[in-house]
């Protein structure tokens, strides 16, 4: 079910590009998350394949030993995807502007958006480009924690659950034909019991949203 215009309002209403100008060499989120995304792709994506980081930055958490045919980059900060070791090529292009990416049908094994989805406002179109340019079987994985910059998280997003957020991804997929049903992932902080319990080392949850081109 697509959503109402006010669910896609952002507090932050100026050009995405102006938040992005200056560019952020850091990582959105902690270690174990990193850990387990990287284990994740280990896991799901093959070698040798054609691969889209969507909305990436300077890091794209694939595994190091892992070759690829091609690794696609797309963002909104060229420094930063500039200096991203893993994308052979990569292009700027606001999605909340300009929906349509410049990729060709059935072109990529595996499409992967990390820590992002929630800057989405026509979720609808993008998860429909996404379907466009995956192969038949190929993969869409979509993470995500409870972090995010609040004032450009859509509302849907930022007055949601983190139940609810999952629930929304997998409402995306669903919004198009000829996605397999997606499988949740969804694991609470790796951090050691004794930090999380003494308050100083919650970690961030993990969400993962996986879905397949069926044809
Ligand atoms: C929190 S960062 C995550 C970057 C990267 N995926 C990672 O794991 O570190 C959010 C990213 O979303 C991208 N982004 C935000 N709004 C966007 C928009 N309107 N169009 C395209 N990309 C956008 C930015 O390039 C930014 O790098």
């Amino acid at each position: 079910m697509p959503l109402k215009p006010e669910q896609r309002d952002k507090q932050d209403s100026t050009d995405d590009k102006l938040f992005y100008e200056f560019p952020r060499f850091v990582t959105h989120v902690d270690e174990g998350f990193i850990q387990q995304l990287t284990d994740l792709y280990r896991e799901r994506l093959k070698p040798r394949t054609r691969i889209f980081d969507m909305m990436s930055s300077w890091v794209s958490h694939l595994p190091e030993e892992m070759e690829f045919d091609h690794v696609e980059g797309h963002g909104l900060n060229a420094e930063e995807l500039e200096r991203n070791r893993q994308l052979n090529h990569y292009f700027v292009q606001n999605l909340n502007e300009n929906p349509q990416l410049p990729l060709l049908d059935r072109d990529f094994d595996a499409v992967l958006n990390c820590v992002s989805v929630q800057y989405l406002q026509y979720p609808e179109a993008i998860f429909s480009e996404i379907h466009r340019i995956l192969k038949p079987g190929g993969l869409a994985i979509i993470s995500f924690s409870n972090r995010m910059f609040f004032q450009k998280a859509i509302q849907a997003w930022r007055e949601g659950s983190e139940a609810s957020r999952v629930a929304l991804v997998k409402s995306y997929f669903s919004s198009v034909p000829g996605f397999s049903p997606p499988e949740v992932i969804a694991r609470q902080s790796t951090a050691p019991n004794l930090l999380q319990w003494l308050g100083v080392g919650g970690g961030d949850p993990f969400y993962a949203v996986i879905a397949q081109r069926n044809n």
